[in-house]
């Protein structure tokens, strides 16, 4: 059980790196254009340049005398270059190790306002003033409850079903209970629908934690706000009102606005490509749990701890390393970052917030080793010429675990934070005129045409 309550106190190049946010002072870069000289057919061609990119379509004009040619294309796999959309939610540059949603640095949110606050921040674009912040909490606060069936679908998983193949299935479960949130377009239906998952991930996230547990599911506590309530229906027993430990919700909604939105990651990218084809958000956001279920993701928090495990002890480190580096042992988990190439500016919240939670719990030998890794690895040439650095998964699990909730659970955690950015980023490309459904184009590498000939015996 979660000791939540009072009761059980306890210089590469820059890589995907986004452009400078714009500025009132940066000069309009009116009429910049690349000059692609072909010499395939030795014509030149003038592709505009604008906001430090080149429109990929414009490539399409660059052709051979082939009749079949189709025009030229950018080849990216995984987008390691390649800009997906415009967005003005959350901007990061990499190399200085800066994360902003709005415009806000992430330390000053991070030490000064609510989850919700940040919600509303990340979908309207500013703060909420109070009486929208009030309305806000209310809403959210009185959609919390799930139908009673979701519930019994909840009860239909075995008792070791992982939390988030539980998460995933009935967030896009709640498509089924809300039809009409089909009409996307309707600001309306968005708006309840956006409301809904804030709402109910929690909820359906703590009745997992139940399930899985052998605990009667505990219904939400409208007398609670956000973060206390779901550490209520996570961990209450017989109290009639559940205590959280201050020390613990306030950790846990820090590292809620940690993760409310990172750009375009691998789980955000999901709900824009699915909430592309203009499918209800339920489906669009289960996506993205999908996608943040994978251990180079969000499953990393996870990997750390089951690393930190099997290392055993702060004696074994240095060997452990050397495993790494050999490609023996895997990666370091919790370490490394497509974006950061400096210390993620999250990180070093979590590591100032474990310990903040490790005076609360005292320090354990899981919490050595962490330390142990990190120094040798930030001293180690391999990962320094890597720019290889702690990310924000590094500490997160052994912040979750010395709350005393399971591994599997930690990416669950994750998710209930990345919501907001989730919803923020999938209304933003519904409403971008310049969005179509996603749909990358492939160099085909198969065979050529060729005739049928079965390989099966004569019937
Ligand atoms: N441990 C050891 N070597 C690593 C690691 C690591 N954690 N990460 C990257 N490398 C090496 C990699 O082997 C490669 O070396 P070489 O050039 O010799 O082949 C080099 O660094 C570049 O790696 P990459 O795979 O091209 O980098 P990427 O940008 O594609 O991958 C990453 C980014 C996060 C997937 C990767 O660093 C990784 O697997 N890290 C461990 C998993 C992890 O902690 N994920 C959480 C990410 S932060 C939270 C989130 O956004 O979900």
């Amino acid at each position: 059980m979660p000791k939540t309550g009072t009761s059980t106190a306890p210089a590469a190049p820059k890589r995907n790196s986004t452009k400078s946010p714009p500025s009132a002072a940066a000069p309009a870069q009116a009429g910049s254009a690349l000059e692609i000289k072909d010499t395939r057919t030795s014509k030149t061609y003038s592709v505009s340049v604008a906001e430090g990119a080149i429109r990929a379509v414009e490539l399409k004009k660059i052709k051979t005398a082939d009749p079949d040619d189709s025009g030229l294309m950018s080849y990216d796999p995984a987008f390691l270059n390649t800009a997906s959309c415009r967005s003005a939610i959350t901007y990061i540059d990499g190399d200085k190790g800066i994360l902003r949603y709005r415009g806000y640095p992430i330390e000053q949110l991070a030490e000064n306002a609510t989850f919700l606050e940040v919600a509303w921040l990340l979908r309207h674009g500013e703060l909420p003033n109070q009486q929208e912040y009030d309305q806000f909490v209310h809403d959210i606060t009185f959609h919390t409850y799930v139908h009673e069936n979701m519930r019994k679908f909840l009860e239909g998983f075995r008792y070791d079903a992982h939390p988030m193949a539980m998460l995933n299935s009935s967030i896009a479960g709640l498509a089924a209970f809300y039809p009409s949130a089909r009409n996307i377009f309707d600001e309306t239906e968005r708006n309840i629908s956006i409301i809904r998952l804030l709402a109910k991930t929690p909820t359906i996230a703590a009745f997992s934690y139940r399930h899985v547990k052998g605990l009667p599911f505990v219904y939400p506590d409208n007398r609670l706000p956000y973060v206390e309530n779901f550490l209520s229906m996570v961990a209450r027993m017989s109290e009639s009102k559940y205590e959280a430990n201050p020390v613990f919700a306030r950790a846990l909604e820090i590292l809620f606005i940690l993760h409310a939105d990172h750009e375009q990651n691998c789980s955000t990218n999901a709900v824009r490509a699915v909430g592309s084809s203009h499918v209800d958000p339920f489906s669009a956001v289960s996506a993205g749990v999908a996608a943040l279920f994978g251990p180079l993701h969000g499953g990393a928090n996870e990997q750390v701890l089951r690393m930190i495990n099997e290392i055993g002890s702060v004696k074994n480190v240095p060997a452990f390393i050397e495993s790494v580096k050999s490609g023996q042992g895997g990666r370091l988990m919790g370490f490394g970052h497509r974006v950061y190439k400096s210390y993620d500016p999250r990180a070093k919240i979590v590591k100032r917030l474990a310990d903040e939670v490790f005076k609360v719990v005292g320090v354990d030998k899981d919490l050595e080793i962490a330390l142990e890794l990190e120094r040798i690895a930030l001293s180690d040439d391999y990962f320094t010429s890597r720019k290889l650095y702690p990310n924000v998964d590094f500490y997160t699990g052994l912040i979750y675990r010395s709350m005393a909730f399971p591994t599997d659970f930690f990416t669950v955690l994750f998710a209930i934070g990345r919501m907001p950015g989730w919803l923020a980023q999938w209304e933003e490309m519904l409403l971008d005129k310049e969005q179509k459904i996603a749909r990358p184009r492939q160099i085909y590498i198969g065979p050529p045409e060729r005739p049928y000939r079965s390989k099966l015996k004569a019937k």
